[in-house]
């Protein structure tokens, strides 16, 4: 009797021990595929919404053929590009699967674990910013989906975990060219221009970004990159409206946004100072653009002041139109359309935030912080 229970007992042993191993190195095994953050929230506007004014009444979509023409999945997904976006080649940096766009039915259940994409184009940090382009999610209606998604991930995390879970994700925040295109620089159908000086704008926006990156730091999240706007002047829509020169841009469009991300770029000392338990990364992708025009030939690219889908001066006077012809020479090209880059522009800025010196991503790059 006694040693049929002492058996028993060794046999549960042995057992336990086998599980043990197999379960020890199945968590090794998954360690090598495990990705280098627990989710990915993307913030924004066209340069990287995929998808989500699909589903919004909206004169700013690109759900139609060319867009998406190399993206290899045989559709306009509505990305604005001819192929991924930074959300696209970040997640791949990352280790992540594409993230859902947070309007598609694929963003629910198990299919927000890994991230959401929230942006949305014509979208801006002023809540009427884009208003001219329809419906849009504003940074303020973002992050209020972000919440949402929050609600729903607490059903199947516990407080603790859903913590570090947080402390383990990435925020991506690229917002602020539309309430430069999309509402100030279009004086007919926005008061900005009359009622704020470019100083005082930049202020005033500064200070709503600031409100809603704090709002995101209150529900959770930890790591934050902030990219930096682009050279405004250098895109075809602006140098076609512009009448600029070959070889020139449109400097006060430029100006503007350097102002804007000097302003920024300051945020980030002073949150990295007041808020010790959470990293903040400023992506300068300004300078990271203006060295891809300017040094363009480092890069491959032959065109930097034209869109490969257009119509008119710089085929950037009417944006890509459903069905149109793009370019061939599509990895040549800077810019996608009138607004928008190529991937292999994105893939560029993906590049330099990812592995960049303090230069181009301060002041640590994305590695770094999602290292930390
Ligand atoms: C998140 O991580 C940071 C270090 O990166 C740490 O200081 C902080 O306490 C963590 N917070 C939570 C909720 O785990
Ligand atoms: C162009 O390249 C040169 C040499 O590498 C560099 O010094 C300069 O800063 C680059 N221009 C821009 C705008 O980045």
């Amino acid at each position: 009797m006694e040693s049929r229970k002492t058996r028993s007992m060794l046999l549960t042993i042995l057992i336990t021990i086998v599980l043990m191993d197999v379960y020890f190195k199945n968590l090794i095994a998954a360690e090598k595929v495990t990705p280098k953050v627990a989710a990915m929230f993307a913030f924004g506007d066209s340069l990287i919404d995929n998808g989500n004014n699909n589903y919004l009444r909206s004169l700013a979509k690109a759900n139609y053929d060319p867009y998406g023409i190399d993206f290899g999945q045989g559709f306009a997904s509505g990305r604005f590009s001819n192929g991924k976006t930074i959300i696209d080649y970040l997640g791949d940096f990352l280790g992540l699967a594409l993230l859902p766009a947070y309007a598609s039915p694929d963003a629910k259940g198990r299919g927000i674990i890994q991230g959401v994409n929230y942006a949305s184009a014509s979208a801006g940090i002023l809540e009427e910013t884009g208003r001219n382009l329809g419906e849009r999610f504003s940074f303020r209606q973002q992050v209020e989906n972000f919440a949402s998604n929050l609600n729903q991930l607490k059903n199947v995390m516990e407080g603790e975990q859903l913590g570090l879970y947080l402390n383990k994700s990435l925020a991506v925040v690229i917002m602020g060219s539309n309430d430069y295109i999309n509402n100030y620089f279009l004086t007919s159908f926005y008061a900005t221009s009359y009622i704020y000086t470019p100083t005082a704008y930049s202020d005033l926006l500064i200070q709503q970004y600031t409100k809603q990156i704090l709002a995101l730091y209150r529900l959770g999240l930890r790591k934050f990159f902030l990219a930096a706007i682009g050279l405004l002047g250098c895109i075809p829509n602006q140098l076609a409206n512009t009448f600029s020169p070959p070889g020139t841009c449109a400097s006060f469009a430029n100006d503007m946004a350097l102002m804007f991300n000097t302003k920024l770029k300051s945020q980030v000392t002073q949150l990295n100072r007041n808020y010790k338990d959470a990293v903040f990364v400023y992506g300068n992708t300004y300078d990271v653009v203006a060295d891809m025009l300017i040094n363009s030939t480092n890069y491959g690219f032959t065109v930097t002041d034209t869109g490969c889908c257009g119509i008119g001066r710089n085929q950037g006077q009417i944006t890509c139109l459903p069905f149109s012809a793009p370019c061939i020479n599509r990895d040549e090209h800077v810019f996608w359309d009138a607004f928008h880059p190529t991937q292999a522009a994105y893939k560029l800025l993906v590049e330099k935030a990812y592995n960049g010196p303090p230069s181009d991503c301060y002041p640590v790059n994305i590695k770094q912080m999602v290292d930390m």
